[in-house]
């Protein structure tokens, strides 16, 4: 039985149907049962829970060969990192009571440095908390950004031809498509071919700039002159809040992309190993898909 935390979302979402179609036996977690009907369809046995109740996951986690963790984003949460800690710390305790002794944890590129880095440094304190787990062995998956996060820009390019955030338009960053990270961390669950501590960065098919991906969007999308526009930080934090972020997230959000213009983060040299195969060519598709709608 492979447990999965985050069922509803871009990636757990995903494992649950690659590992269900291998004939695999997987119990998916979210908040409603409600959303978690088409997991049901596919044969997944169904907790409706919150990660907040540490009993309820020692429930869910009991019995398992292996389980998927997840701090969710909450983009409204008045104090981000006060919830990455009960979220974090929730899952940590029921792990130790259930004693379930593989895990893949989603973390991210960044998470190794302790400051600096907005949300991410929930992630660092994350991996801190799992590895003081005895007897557990963990796997820690830092995936590069995701190239979902771009799709927040479909109503710019909608009304005004153009998509923009704080990141630079020159900074070639490392991208990852979920489906990536989805295939990598249901491979990993099965084989569970890890013992102790251990990282696996997951980097993308290729480094690629904002600039650029605007070029491939006005060419896939039909729409010519669609440019990206760098953000002040300021106006982006402001931008954030409006959108309903609180302000707290916005300021982290801030934060990560100061540290991804800096170099800070989003820095680690690519390999064969942790370099993956969708190119941003083929996500455009799903552009195209929401554009049309
Ligand atoms: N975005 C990036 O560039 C990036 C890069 C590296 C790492 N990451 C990490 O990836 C995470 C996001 O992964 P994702 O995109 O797969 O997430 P997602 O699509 O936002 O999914 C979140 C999942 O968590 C569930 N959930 C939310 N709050 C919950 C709660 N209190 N109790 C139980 N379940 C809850 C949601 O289900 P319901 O709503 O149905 O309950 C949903 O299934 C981030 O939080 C971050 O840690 C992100």
């Amino acid at each position: 039985m492979i447990v999965l935390t985050g069922a509803t979302g871009n990636i757990a979402g995903k494992i649950a149907s690659i590992l269900l179609a291998q004939g695999e036996m997987v119990r998916c977690i979210a908040r409603t049962a409600d959303k978690m009907k088409d997991l049901a369809a596919q044969g997944a046995e169904i907790a409706a829970i919150q990660l907040e109740n540490t009993a309820a996951l020692d429930r869910a986690f009991f019995g398992a060969d292996a389980v998927f963790i997840m701090i969710p984003p909450y983009y409204t949460a008045p104090d981000f990192r006060a919830y990455q800690n009960v979220i974090g710390a929730s899952l940590s305790e029921a792990i130790k009571q259930s004693g379930v002794r593989h895990i893949v944890n989603l973390s991210s590129q960044g998470a190794q440095l302790p400051e600096s880095t907005g949300p991410i440094k929930g992630l660092h304190d994350q991996e801190g908390r799992l590895n003081g787990l005895k007897g557990v062995s963990i796997l820690h998956l830092r995936p590069a950004y995701f190239m979902e996060n771009l799709l927040a820009n479909v109503e710019l390019i909608k009304n005004m031809n153009i998509m923009g955030s704080a990141v630079r338009g020159d900074l070639k960053l490392p991208m990852i498509a979920t489906t990536d990270i989805a295939k990598h961390a249901a491979e990993r669950l099965c084989k569970r071919d890890f013992s102790g501590i251990s990282v696996q960065d997951l980097l993308g098919q290729r480094d690629i700039s904002m600039n650029e991906i605007a070029a491939i969007l006005s060419e896939k999308l039909g729409k010519p002159g669609l440019k990206y526009v760098q953000f002040s930080y300021a106006a982006t934090e402001l931008a954030l809040a409006g959108m309903g972020f609180s302000a707290d997230v916005s300021r982290l959000l801030v934060e990560m992309s100061k540290a991804i213009n800096e170099g800070i983060i989003m820095n680690t040299p690519r390999t064969k190993k942790n370099t993956t195969e969708t190119p941003f060519e083929e996500f455009a598709e799903i552009f195209a898909g929401l554009l049309a709608k």
